[in-house]
């Protein structure tokens, strides 16, 4: 051998001010030409969003008819949701897919991306519920327990779905405010302004806090979807809802939080919470880096958060990403996302060392797709 690879590897990474063509889709063509399998599952949904704004971004009919062909293939003609779509097992991730079906059906006005919505509203009047009224996370599998996950696959959609077609439903947008509440209560930390995993309103996990009922630890991931969750439910909350302010309060205080713990060459670790950032084992995790440097950029954009405190420090973590996890070693010029841990569950002992202990991987949808979010608002600072 003549090369050294590792050199050869790292040559190739690319600085973002070196890049020839706009991240957001650059990343979206990387993936498409590698192919995607066609599934609901939260994954894909989360990619396919990526895909959205690529779209919305070019313009090019391209991106829109690559995600109408994936869901197409789990969305029959009647508007069944297909894939092994049960309705007597209730996870909060099969409500994912609900805004790119929401995305199709305004595009389209085919009825039937909106009777395959309609499916997961419906599952939310079955979803079994803590004493409180939470949504658990997953049933059977994890009773009265709520995850900071969770909040991200259903309240969006939960929110856009009212927007739409149930908008004068107090109820529903009380019960939207509800659940952030339960996680605000149990799950916040007032001196970090962190939250931690989730919570078991009944205090028999493992893990469990006898008193409290929380998680142990602050997953970078988990925080990452509760971002972006306050993010995008403020894009459907009727403002004139008292909610609406306090969403704005939640969303507030987790951006000073946030801030604070950023690493100094600007990601965030895979376990938040003092004193593991620096620990041995524990490392700077690309999802949640991409998770954070979007909701930054887009609460600046719609003025939730002061360009002056935030900017400087979602560019940062943006140029880390386009150094660290970006890679331009792919096979036919297609780019490579690193450094997304596979998983993070409260299925675990939820110990520092289970989340460790989870491997990261290459291209993996749910940091790649943050990744496009953030590309498509810094992309946007510079028109
Ligand atoms: C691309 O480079 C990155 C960073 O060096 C490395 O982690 C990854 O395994 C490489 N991927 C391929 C497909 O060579
Ligand atoms: C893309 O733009 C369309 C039309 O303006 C809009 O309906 C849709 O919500 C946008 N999608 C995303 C993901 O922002
Ligand atoms: C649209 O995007 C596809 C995929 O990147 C690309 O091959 C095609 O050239 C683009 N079309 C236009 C008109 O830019
Ligand atoms: C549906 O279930 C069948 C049988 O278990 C499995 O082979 C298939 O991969 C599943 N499909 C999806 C989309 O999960
Ligand atoms: C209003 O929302 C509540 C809570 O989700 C739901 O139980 C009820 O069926 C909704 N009402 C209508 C008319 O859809
Ligand atoms: C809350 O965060 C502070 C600052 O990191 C820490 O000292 C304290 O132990 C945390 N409290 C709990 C209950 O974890
Ligand atoms: C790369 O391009 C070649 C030639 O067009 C094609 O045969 C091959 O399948 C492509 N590989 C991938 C991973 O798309
Ligand atoms: C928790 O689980 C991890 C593996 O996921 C294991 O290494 C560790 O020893 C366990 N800790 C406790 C206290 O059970």
């Amino acid at each position: 051998m003549f090369f050294n690879f590792d050199i050869l590897a790292l040559l190739l990474l690319i600085p973002a001010s070196y890049a020839t063509q706009p991240y957001s889709t650059w990343m979206s063509d990387s993936f498409m030409t590698r192919g995607v399998t066609a599934d609901r599952h939260y994954a894909n949904a989360v990619l396919y969003r990526g895909f959205e704004l690529a779209y919305n971004k070019s313009g090019n009919a391209t991106y829109y008819n690559y995600i109408k062909s994936q869901v197409d293939q789990f969305v029959d003609p009647a508007g069944n949701l297909g894939g092994n779509y049960s309705t007597s097992l209730f996870s909060l991730d099969d409500l994912r897919i609900g805004p790119n079906l929401l995305f199709l059906y305004q595009s389209t006005q085919d009825a039937r991306y909106k009777t395959a919505a309609g499916q997961l509203r419906a599952q939310l009047d079955r979803q079994p519920r803590t004493p409180r009224g939470g949504f658990w996370h997953r049933s059977p599998d994890y009773p009265n327990q709520m995850w900071l996950d969770g909040i991200y696959m259903a309240e969006p959609f939960y929110a856009q779905w009212n927007q739409l077609f149930d908008a004068s439903n107090v109820t529903a947008w009380d019960d939207i405010i509800l659940q952030f509440d339960l996680i605000e209560e149990h799950c916040r930390n007032k001196t970090s302004n962190l939250l931690v995993h989730g919570y078991d309103e009944s205090k028999v996990a493992v893990w469990a806090d006898p008193v409290t009922g929380a998680a142990p630890h602050v997953w970078d991931r988990a925080l990452g979807w509760y971002f972006m969750a306050l993010i995008d439910v403020l894009d459907h909350f009727p403002e004139s809802h008292s909610g609406y302010a306090k969403l704005l309060g939640y969303m507030d205080s987790l951006a000073v939080g946030v801030k604070a713990a950023q690493d100094a060459a600007g990601g965030w670790w895979l376990v938040m919470d003092a004193p593991y950032p620096g620990m041995k084992g524990n490392y700077i995790e690309s999802s949640a880096t991409a998770m954070f440097t979007f909701s930054f950029l887009k609460a600046i954009r719609l003025g939730y958060i002061d360009s002056a405190t935030y900017l400087e420090t979602a560019q940062k973590a943006y140029g880390l990403m386009t150094t660290k996890f970006v890679a331009q070693n792919g096979t036919n010029s297609t780019l490579n996302w690193e450094g997304t841990v596979v998983v993070g569950s409260l299925g675990s002992n939820a110990t520092f060392e289970y989340y460790i202990g989870i491997k990261v991987d290459e291209n993996d949808f749910k940091g790649a797709g943050p990744f496009i979010y953030a590309s498509y608002e810094i992309e946007l600072l510079d028109l």
